[in-house]
């Protein structure tokens, strides 16, 4: 009945993909009743476990208090979470909510094309912004397709994809300087923005000094920036990426934990940039921008719940210290088996990537024993630890010590068991 019996490409695995039926905290249930903790965390948007009680209880008081679950009009919720994302992610600019982080990238780039009135494209090999025709290029392109390491060509992720658009796309390679400034240099005349994940994956970072020079090179040429911190943000820090690396792009995007497991999107940036989207401005320069669920009661107070619970003094110091916890669970693991391991992540957020070199882009992590990987998160779900297989790891403040400890004994027993049915 429905494709892959998912409702997006990215919950399917094989063999097949689990049906859940019911949650709580760090746990979630199947339809045949088995119990898991998860670190799936639905795709990291829920930051304080499932069904948090300051998330409940903000949806009940909005149910109750407001009479409706959308008004059409602004509220003054938007403008009060508004505030505090603003003075997070880009003090004294301005910001605009949307339903999703697709919807959030797609209007970050209509306003970089906008405001610079050029039309070119630079994404990194191997980033996800959405399932947006303008962005989906090199997500996870065919390495042996794909280029040279250093000269990366752009290729459609979707077979709709209109292949005129490639055209006015700019492959660039994460990590890689000398490769980045020249392609940068060669093609900033059409060159409308650069967007990034400003971790790959959430997890690979931007080499500090990469970034440093992005951030220069990209202002020098007067080629907007767009951090995409639809995953990292109030994930690698409180402050996303941004606060990370003490940067501060022309325009970023968040989604997923600012909605505190509802829908949304948002986009912050330069204020003289998103000018272009007040209804008031000129013809011509007006970025045409709207969406009936844009700035929902339910979304933005349950978003703003989430956040406020994060900022409560300790509280992203604690995910963060159990996220390390369970890092060094991981890597010990696989180090007393002698199986090659890279562990990576900051914050609430990581993965793990089953090579002896370091993991840098995307063509690292395809290098890396991925078939392997695959089956020990098989052998994880079997034993009760349930995330996307090859996934990464996102945790909750839910996730107790006492889940940290089940976690680590289980995934020792799903290599042992890999061991053994690889052995005989
Ligand atoms: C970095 C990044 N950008 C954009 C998106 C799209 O967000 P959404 O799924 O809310 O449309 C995602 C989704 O996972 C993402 O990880």
């Amino acid at each position: 009945m429905t494709p892959g019996g998912v409702s997006a490409g990215i919950k399917f695995f094989d063999p097949y993909p689990i049906f859940m039926k019911r949650a709580q905290g760090s746990r979630i249930w199947d339809v045949d009743g088995n119990e898991y903790v998860d670190y799936l965390m639905s795709y990291g948007a829920l930051v304080l476990g499932h069904g948090a009680k300051t998330v409940c209880d903000t949806i009940d008081t909005v149910l109750g208090t407001l009479g409706t679950t959308v008004f059409g009009t602004p509220t003054e919720g938007e403008i009060a979470f508004g505030k505090t994302l603003l003075d997070m992610y880009h003090p004294g600019g301005s910001i605009r909510f949307t339903n999703s982080g697709l919807e959030a990238t797609t209007l970050a780039v209509r306003l970089a094309r906008a405001h610079s009135g050029k039309r070119r494209i630079a994404k990194f090999e191997g980033h996800y912004h959405g399932a947006v025709d303008r962005l989906l290029f090199s997500y996870s392109p065919e390495v042996a397709k794909a280029g040279e390491a250093g000269s990366p060509v752009p290729i459609a992720d979707s077979a709709d994809v209109d292949k005129s658009l490639l055209s006015d796309s700019v492959v660039l390679p994460f990590n890689d300087w000398e490769a980045t400034e020249r392609i940068l240099t060669r093609d900033a005349e059409g060159l409308a923005c650069v967007i990034m994940e400003p971790f790959e994956e959430g997890v690979i970072p931007c080499e500090r000094h990469y970034m440093g020079s992005l951030r220069k090179l990209t202002r020098d040429l007067k080629i907007p920036l767009i951090f995409d911190e639809v995953k990292t943000g109030f994930r690698v820090r409180l402050g996303g990426a941004t606060e990370f690396y003490s940067v501060l792009p022309d325009i970023s995007c968040l989604g997923k934990i600012i909605g505190g497991g509802l829908p949304i999107g948002a986009v912050v940036g330069e204020t003289d940039i998103l000018a272009h989207l007040d209804p008031r401005g000129k013809q011509g320069t007006r970025v045409f921008h709207s969406g009936t669920f844009n700035g929902n009661p339910l979304s933005i107070n349950s978003g703003k719940a989430t956040v406020d619970a994060l900022m409560v003094p300790g509280a992203f110091d604690l995910l963060r210290k159990r996220t390390e916890s369970l890092m060094s669970g991981i890597s010990a693991v696989l180090d007393g088996r002698d199986i090659p391991n890279q562990v990576l992540g900051e914050g609430g957020m990581f993965n793990f990537y089953l090579t002896s070199k370091p993991v840098r882009c995307y063509r690292d992590v395809k290098s890396s024993d991925l078939r392997l990987r695959r089956f020990l998160d098989l052998e994880q779900i079997t034993n009760g630890v349930y995330l996307k297989p090859e996934n990464r790891y996102c945790l909750s403040l839910a996730h107790s010590d006492d889940d940290l400890g089940v976690t680590k004994e289980r995934f020792a027993q799903s290599v042992e068991d890999l061991l053994a049915s690889a052995a005989s």
